[in-house]
């Protein structure tokens, strides 16, 4: 048994309550976003309600809009254990990379070049894509192992040189749930002066995460996938932050983290986040807020390894399924992608939602690169089981037993 109380903190999600005769769906599409927390709700409603207002006025919905983005700010930085100032909110995570990637444009130089990999969603890969394009750099791809789903790091040296200006990775793949060595790439990285970029989309909700110990230069993530609402966000190093040139209007603050955030933030969503931080910090023990959220992080973590050890000993056994996931060894989030013989994923995941109300995904999920490099378009791309910390072993087991008539019916015809 993991420390985790699920029954308790289940009840903690709206979406997954009884309602009359209303049975709840099942909900394994975490990846794709996870279901909101009650203190994320509840925080959007309460600034909804309490009066909204824009920043720097005298009055007091003001004040309190002013002070709401600082103790945003201030639950981020202890989330991830940054400074607040290293903060900044955006839309969502692309929009934050395409933003942060047209402000490095007068770092770059002719000649220099840009690591990307072909893991990762391309959200972490078209910003510096595309920065590069506008540069005239080069574009280099960290490959992915098409046997074991992880990054050939071998490679670093030889990939990574004295002409890299910029190295994106992400934490953790949104399909196979391969975590990545990152620590590994950012000390390649920074032996020639590169600018490490991490996408924390897929990590954030599975991981207790340290900026500081890290040490990279940005990293990004984004609340949705962590039982808040549609915002992203991107933590910046103060040293490269007060460096940047940001694309901003004149009038606009120039310090950090301001002047990345161009335009009338979303303080309603700021608040949900601040919500869902809550929920974290209320999973675990300890001193500080920080000490809490480590807690609360480890013990979803544990119950989601747990569940996570049975899913995948189940899909690794099933006659034809191919589960697109790295060996013993490597660590990897609760995140399961598959294929099944001759079956698109979309067939897959229309029966589950209509036979036994799960939420699956089916697609590509953006990772295109690794879809073509793996050849799983042409059947509509992978089908994906991802696990959050609502999920039960109940739900798993049913998962299972859903999979097994499902073969019956529509694979051995
Ligand atoms: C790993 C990963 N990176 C980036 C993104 C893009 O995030 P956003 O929707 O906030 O732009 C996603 C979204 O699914 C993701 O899973």
């Amino acid at each position: 048994m993991s420390s985790l109380a699920v029954e308790k903190l289940r009840a903690a999600f709206p979406a997954l309550q009884e309602s009359g005769d209303k049975k709840p769906f099942i909900y394994f599409d975490g990846p794709g976003g996870t279901q909101m927390a009650q203190q994320a709700i509840d925080g959007m409603l309460a600034y909804i309600t309490g009066g909204m207002a824009n920043l720097h006025g005298a009055f007091p919905t003001s004040v309190g809009t002013d002070n709401l983005l600082l103790e945003g700010r201030k639950a981020m930085a202890d989330l991830l254990h940054c400074a607040p100032e290293e903060v900044a909110f955006g839309q969502n995570m692309t929009t934050l990379a395409f933003s942060i990637a047209r402000s490095l444009g007068n770092f770059f130089s002719s000649g220099d070049e840009v690591v990307v990999t072909e893991m990762d969603h391309r959200a972490n890969v078209d910003p510096w894509v595309t920065l590069a394009a506008d540069k005239g750099a080069k574009v280099r791809f960290l490959e992915l192992n098409t046997e074991t789903y992880i990054l050939n790091l071998d490679k670093l040296d030889e990939l990574i040189t004295e002409k890299t200006k910029l190295v994106a990775v992400g934490m953790s793949s949104n399909v196979t749930g391969t975590v990545t060595d990152v620590k590994r790439v950012i000390a390649r990285a920074k032996e020639v002066n590169a600018i490490v970029v991490l996408d924390a989309v897929h990590a954030v909700p599975h991981l207790p995460i340290d900026f500081q110990e890290l040490a990279c230069d940005v990293l990004l993530c984004s609340a949705y996938k962590f039982f808040g609402p549609h915002i992203g966000i991107a933590v910046i190093a103060a040293s490269l932050f007060e460096k940047l040139q940001v694309y901003k209007l004149a009038p606009a603050p120039q310090q950090i983290p301001d002047k990345l955030e161009t335009g009338t933030q979303n303080h309603e969503a700021i608040a949900g986040l601040i919500g869902a931080i809550t929920f974290i910090e209320k999973l675990g023990e300890g001193k500080t807020r920080r000490e809490r959220l480590t807690s609360g992080m480890h013990r979803i973590e544990e119950h989601e390894q747990q569940l996570t050890a049975r899913l995948d000993s189940f899909l690794r056994q099933v006659p034809g399924l191919i589960l697109y996931r790295a060996p013993e060894g490597i660590y990897r989030t609760p995140t399961f992608a598959f294929t099944l013989p001759g079956i698109k994923a979309r067939e897959v995941t229309s029966w589950f939602a209509e036979h036994y109300s799960m939420c699956i995904a089916d697609g590509h999920f953006y990772a295109s690169t690794m879809a073509d490099k793996l050849g799983v378009n042409p059947m509509g791309g992978w089908v994906r089981i991802g696990l959050a910390p609502y999920n039960t072993l109940e739900e798993v087991a049913l998962f299972e037993q859903g999979l097994r008539e499902f073969i019956e019916t529509k694979v051995s015809r």
